[in-house]
């Protein structure tokens, strides 16, 4: 897959992927999107002193860096799992400059992140534990991530990858979510909305980042039991 670096809106870099004419963040600004979309109404919104964060699509590290900063800041024991196909070249990942634009703390942290072996818990800082899983969403059935708090959805656009938004996605996600789990996603489609409330997720539109109108957060309030005939109440 042949990858452009490109700047978008608020200075910081994106990378645009020709073959599917789609960026891994919005053209309007890709930190601020992350902050928004991911850290405020996911991450931050969540209350646990010690979530369990699942991303699906690990790409760049960039929504991976701020959480890690984050959860230093709020002394929050943070363990990250993220997933992606397609890791990045360590010469596309040298380019990005999400570290040094912010701090010389966080250029090490983006470096960590990246330099750390895949599959494997590893230690990143004081608060952040990260294990990001070389896998395919698709297939992998996600037993080792379990009762999440938070999830950031985070795959290509569901017109330029639709085989990532399908119901049986979101159910395996459900499932290993916490009750209480908060789902967020920058997308704001109504067939999203629907699969996802369907699943069992109580979900809520609300306004999107710079330049998107909208964008969907999902909440599980508390686990579907299924009837079977061992939990059904015997007639009397
Ligand atoms: C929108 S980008 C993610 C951006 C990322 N969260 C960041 O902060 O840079 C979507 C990511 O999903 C990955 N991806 C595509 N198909 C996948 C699959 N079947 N399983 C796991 N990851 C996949 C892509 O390689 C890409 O890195």
């Amino acid at each position: 897959m042949k990858l452009k670096i490109i700047e978008t809106s608020d200075g910081s870099q994106t990378l645009y992927v020709p073959e599917l004419n789609e960026q891994y963040h919005s053209m309007n600004g890709a930190i601020t999107e992350s902050n928004y979309v991911y850290l405020e109404k996911g991450y931050l919104f969540h209350k646990s002193k010690t979530p369990i964060v699942f991303e699906i699509g690990f790409g760049t590290g960039l929504n991976c860096l701020l959480t890690a900063l984050f959860a230093k800041k709020q002394k929050r024991r943070t363990t990250y799992f993220s997933i992606e196909k397609y890791p990045l070249e360590k010469g596309i990942v040298r380019q990005l400059q999400y570290g040094n634009n912010i701090s010389k703390e966080a250029q090490t942290i983006f470096e960590k992140i990246h330099d750390c072996e895949w599959n494997k818990p590893i230690q990143i800082a004081e608060y952040f534990n990260l294990v990001k899983l070389q896998s395919d969403l698709i297939e992998n059935d996600l037993k080792k991530v379990q009762n999440c708090d938070v999830i950031y959805f985070d795959a290509f656009g569901p017109d330029k990858q639709p085989e990532m938004w399908q119901p049986e996605i979101f159910q395996k996600i459900y499932s290993l979510t916490a009750t209480n789990g908060v789902f967020v996603t920058y997308s704001a489609k109504g067939a999203v909305r629907r699969e996802l409330t369907a699943c069992g997720f109580e979900m809520e539109r609300l306004p999107g980042p710079p330049g998107k109108i909208h964008m969907l957060r999902g909440i599980k309030k508390n686990t579907k039991i299924l009837r079977t005939e061992t939990n059904r109440t015997p007639n009397k």
